[in-house]
């Protein structure tokens, strides 16, 4: 069957806890109950772009224990093809996520199976688009995108979370957020000077930045009340991905994928919180 985006990463399960405020060293402090649900940003943003209406793979591995069978599920419900996914010895990753009363997060990763993956579970089988990010071994990662630029697969890499990677070239976006545009050097000219065809800098609730050696775009996104912003940046880069396999141009790739993520910060969650068409048009 008919595959559009083949997403090379991480599935996690996410333990999510609210706070009033995060403890200091030594100290403790009472939060809500705990919430499970589903994450990773490989398995977010498959879920992201299946939702969408994209065909989907996902290249990943989970353990056999029960968030093993969590994260499947999820995928599998949102129709992403799972026939790629290995399951290891390995606990399923672990994503310990404290969410404040700013609605901002902060996120602890126990990579577990994740780590598995290795240059033979590339697979880019009837691929148009590849996803990747870097929560999984960053030589595999590497080697996918340099695949995708030799077999006319067009490769997107969220440079998240920021690590040493040198396989810039080709990229159709390279997608960073201002911080890891920050520590890349800041301005579109010096990201686009380490080889990507294109880059996309994510702002938040300032919307997004497009750069391409013809020039810059700016698309704004629309005012929402935040809930929560957990996985917002794979929202976008699912929703980008399933626009770009479906032959839109980049700059309506991007304001698509802005209206996504904008509506994926308004309830809780990440994969739980991934528009359908229907729900972007309501
Ligand atoms: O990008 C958000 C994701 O980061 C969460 O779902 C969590 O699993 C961490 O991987
Ligand atoms: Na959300």
């Amino acid at each position: 069957w008919r595959v559009d985006v083949v997403v090379l990463g991480s599935a996690n399960a996410d333990l999510i806890v609210r706070v009033a405020r995060r403890p200091g060293p030594g100290e403790t402090v009472l939060g809500s109950d705990t919430e499970i649900l589903p994450g990773g940003k490989g398995a977010n943003v498959a879920v992201a772009a299946a939702r969408l209406g994209a065909s989907v793979a996902l290249l990943g591995a989970v353990g056999t224990d029960a968030n093993g069978d969590l994260l499947l599920d999820s995928l599998r419900s949102a129709g992403v093809a799972t026939d790629r996914v290995r399951r290891s010895p390995r606990p399923t990753g672990t994503a310990y996520i404290t969410v404040d009363e700013a609605a901002e997060n902060s996120i602890i990763v126990s990579p577990g199976a994740n780590t598995d993956l290795d240059v033979s579970d590339v697979d880019l089988t009837g691929a148009k688009v590849l996803a990747c990010s870097l929560e999984i071994p960053v030589p595999v990662v590497a080697h996918a995108v340099r695949t995708a630029v030799r077999t006319g697969v067009r490769p997107v890499l969220n440079l998240s979370p920021v690590t040493d990677f040198d396989a810039f070239e080709g990229l159709d976006p390279l997608v960073v957020n201002e911080h890891e545009a920050e520590l890349l050097g800041g301005d579109p000219a010096e990201l686009l000077a380490l080889g990507p065809r294109s880059v996309v800098i994510t702002k938040g609730g300032n919307g997004a930045l497009l750069a391409t050696p013809a020039g810059v775009e700016e698309v704004a996104a629309p005012q929402v009340d935040v809930v929560d912003t957990t996985g917002a940046g794979d929202a976008f880069v699912g929703a980008l991905s399933a626009a770009l396999a479906d032959g839109a141009d980049l700059s309506a790739a991007v304001r698509l994928a802005v209206r996504v993520a904008s509506k994926s910060v308004t309830a809780r969650g990440a994969q739980p919180s991934y528009p359908t068409r229907a729900d972007l048009d309501a």
